[in-house]
């Protein structure tokens, strides 16, 4: 392939230029070897929590970082108290479900949180998976069939999509957040059964989901709407319980879906609903049926990370106060960060190379934000995200500014009047 490295992105190397499918494409090698010094930001090895400061290894060099990068909302990951939790389970039950909950993983501890997870969402049951990632794709997979037609908001997470393709049913896709679009698709797909798939948050742009007039919309046609509250649950709504809560609409969504990864800060994904429809998703969603179940020390510390997140509302309080502080000093600097209106922040540069050089400038500089590269995002979108937490100090988050206004405003006039 003749065209400047810097041109190129994942999209390209997608068909197999060799006999065997073992062998990596040697256009992607050599593309990887071309671009190791940019390539490097990625797989970053934390050496300690994913608190608010860590410390992460840079340059094969210790560095002190502010964490923009980890899910931890709340602060729950490294709580004294979950910690003590997981301890007391590691020596009640051990390291591993060693096997799926349906036939050895199931623990007292699993059904408890199983309880405990279906009555905070005054749902009649709720399953656990050890993903989210296999949670969003068996539940999606587990209840489509083949002449079935999920409808997906554009920007919806791989793991829905993937659901999608997975049960072979027909995929559709609506522009972002866009009822028009909606309804356009739903009405070209009349006659099949339908779903609607949305997201609370959604996690490359940190914008809500346009939930009540999707809802709508989907009610008109007469389509369900399945929501995943990945990166809104427990650290969204009055009591935690996502932007469904947020809204008002949880009764219009007879299913929710999240994880245990961000906010709970551990490990995992559920689905709660009617025991109906879980009994029947228990025997058909593979990564629940043939994965091990999550290990109990993990379930431990999520029950406990559950009951700090519903009984300490000042914790949500916090981190909506931190994401508003930042986000409004982010505006003052004149920073591009899109639709956000949450704790998850696009900061755009718009270039891919220029991304990747500013990236390590931050990491020298001890600021630890994620690259977001295409095709995660268009590319005159390509950008940083920044995810706030409750746990950052007001000094911690006017370092952060102060290493960006540095470093990133003069590179992006520079940029402009190029
Ligand atoms: C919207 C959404 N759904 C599902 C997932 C998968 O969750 P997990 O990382 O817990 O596997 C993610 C992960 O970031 C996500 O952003």
């Amino acid at each position: 392939m003749n065209v400047d490295p810097a041109k190129l992105s994942l999209s390209n190397f997608l068909g197999g230029e060799s006999d065997d499918p073992l062998q990596p494409p040697p256009s992607f090698t050599n593309w990887m070897q071309l671009g190791a010094w940019a390539v490097e930001l990625y797989e970053p090895e934390l050496l300690s929590t994913a608190d608010a400061r860590t410390t992460i290894n840079y340059a094969g060099k210790p560095q002190s970082v502010i964490n923009f990068c980890s899910y931890n909302y709340l602060g729950l990951a490294n709580h004294p108290d979950v910690l003590a939790a997981a301890h007391e389970a590691l020596r009640t039950h051990g390291l591993g479900a060693c096997g799926s909950p349906m036939l050895s993983g199931m623990t007292d501890l699993h059904r408890e949180l199983e309880r405990r997870v279906a009555k905070f969402l005054n749902r009649e049951d709720a399953m656990l998976f050890n993903s989210g990632f296999g949670g969003a794709l068996g539940t999606i997979s587990g209840l489509l069939r083949k002449s079935d037609v999920a409808i997906l908001d554009n920007r919806s997470h791989l793991s829905l999509r993937d659901g999608a393709i997975l049960s072979r049913c027909r995929t559709e896709k609506f522009e972002h957040n866009d009822p028009a679009s909606l309804d356009v698709a739903l009405a070209r797909q009349k006659g099949r059964r339908q779903l609607v798939v949305v997201e609370g948050i959604y996690s490359m742009d940190g914008d809500f989901g346009n939930l009540q007039e999707v809802i709508d919309v989907a009610d008109a046609h007469g389509a369900s709407v399945f929501i995943d509250e990945a990166h809104s649950m427990l650290s969204c709504g009055q009591h935690g319980r996502g932007a469904a809560e947020h809204f008002g609409v949880e009764d219009r969504f007879p299913l929710v879906y999240g994880t245990f990864s961000k906010a709970f800060g551990a490990l995992g994904g559920f689905v709660a609903g009617s025991k109906e429809t879980l009994q029947y998703l228990r025997f058909y969603a593979h990564p629940y049926v043939y994965s091990c179940a999550l290990p109990p020390v993990v379930i431990a510390a999520i029950l406990k990370a559950l009951e700090l997140g519903t009984s300490q509302p000042e914790l949500r309080a916090k981190l909506w106060e931190n994401a508003e502080y930042f986000h409004a000093q982010l505006d003052k600097l004149g920073f591009d960060t899109g639709a956000s209106t949450t704790y998850v922040m696009p900061i755009v540069i718009g270039d891919r190379e220029l991304m990747y050089r500013l990236g390590h400038e931050l990491r020298r500089r001890g600021l630890w934000v994620a690259p977001v590269d295409y095709p995660a995002v268009p590319q005159n979108r390509i950008c940083f995200r920044a995810c706030v937490t409750a746990k950052h100090t007001r000094a911690d988050l006017d370092e952060a500014l102060n290493i960006l206004e540095d470093t990133l405003v003069p590179a992006l006039l520079q940029k402009q009047s190029a």
